[in-house]
């Protein structure tokens, strides 16, 4: 620690060697909040309501994928992802879970009504999200991408199943449909939760940007750092930026077929950040094939469920056939990562 002031030494701990610092009271917050919590005393509205679960996952059928490949071994099932959960073999052997699951806001899903009662869609909601849970390795991270609607009963339902609130990250996109009603929506929550703080696969180094200080100011304390990582630092928790916007139909990305097809950037910075080569990776809801696309392409294996099989033939062409199209655009250069502060400094954002 010999780099820091000794001011700064006092408020902040060094929480990996080489180089990241969290200041001391965020840490004891974050414990106060996330471990010692009594969570599991809070009711929601889901409660109210008997789960379907005992009736949808009786038994236990033979588990095919309808669709599989290796190199990375990757499957994709074809049906309600409960019930695929409940039986999946590799229960308990999952690293990382990636879940965007349908809103309730009444997209119309092939062969998913978008539109339940609302106790129903938080019943529907903690029943995934527990199945998911099971699946997890004790190092294991899941990620839920979810709206403000319904983030709080999200946050505390896991909080209620002792997982630990790791990152509370925020998409800001700017292609949020125009009203005069209140605010516009433009973001989305990346949550991030871990069930053993203190060991899941965080790997900083695969995610670092350069920062504000070295391509705008050129600080010199920036180049101080050990470890190789002069002039980097993590991205923040709030995502936008140059290639985060809209998957519009000029987007090579996008496929036709798929409502909320999230870019691949997305992907790439939770698949990268809290997973290893080799890992597997966990999407209950696949819809265009987002995740397991970026996870082959970063030698993970993967599984996705998907309860339409429109949907899930054409995820599958894309998973294998079509694969990623940009890879590392996650990770800013130094140039482009420049000009996206310039853009930000004037108020804009480079949807790329
Ligand atoms: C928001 S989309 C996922 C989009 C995906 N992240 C992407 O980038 O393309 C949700 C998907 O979940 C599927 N789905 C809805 N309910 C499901 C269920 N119970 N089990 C499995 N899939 C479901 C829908 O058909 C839809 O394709």
């Amino acid at each position: 620690m010999a780099e820091l002031r000794r001011t700064e030494a006092k408020n902040f701990i060094q929480d990996r060697p080489g180089g990241y610092f969290t200041p001391k009271g965020i840490d004891r917050q974050a414990e106060r909040h996330d471990r010692g919590s009594l969570a599991e005393t809070v009711k929601l509205l889901g409660d109210s309501v008997p789960s379907p679960l005992p009736r949808l996952v009786t038994g236990s059928p033979a588990m095919t994928p309808r669709f599989h490949s290796t190199g990375p071994e990757t499957s994709l099932y074809v049906g309600d992802c409960r019930e695929i959960l409940a039986n999946l073999p590799e229960k308990g052997a999952v690293d990382l879970v990636f879940a965007d699951p349908p809103f309730n806001w009444d997209v119309p899903y092939t062969g998913w009504k978008d539109g339940m009662p609302r106790a129903e869609f938080e019943r529907f909601t903690f029943d995934w999200l527990d199945l998911a849970i099971e699946c997890l390795a004790p190092h294991g991270s899941l990620w839920v991408n979810v709206a403000d609607d319904l983030v709080a009963e999200v946050v505390m339902h896991l909080k209620r199943r002792k997982l630990a609130l790791m990152n509370w990250c925020v998409w800001h996109f700017r292609f949020g449909h125009n009203r005069d009603s209140s605010f516009i929506l433009s973001k989305s929550h990346a949550l991030w939760f871990a069930r053993d703080p203190e060991n899941t696969h965080w790997n900083a180094d695969a995610v670092l940007e350069p920062t504000d200080r070295s391509t705008l100011y050129g600080d010199s304390r920036t180049q101080t750092k050990l470890n190789g990582s002069q002039g980097m630092r993590v991205p923040f928790d709030v995502w936008y930026g140059p290639f985060w916007g809209r998957v519009h139909s000029k987007n090579s990305e996008r496929r036709p077929l798929h409502q909320n097809q999230l870019p691949e950037v997305h992907l790439e910075r939770v698949i990268l950040s809290t997973s290893r080569p080799g890992d597997l990776v966990l999407d209950p809801f696949a819809g265009s094939g987002t995740t397991s696309t970026v996870a082959r392409a970063w030698d993970r294996r993967s599984i996705s469920c998907e309860i339409s099989d429109v949907f899930a033939a054409s995820a599958w062409e894309r998973i294998t056939e079509i694969g990623m199209i940009h890879q590392g655009r996650s990770r800013l250069s130094f140039d482009q990562a420049k000009k996206a502060i310039q853009l930000f400094k004037l108020g804009q954002v480079d949807e790329g």
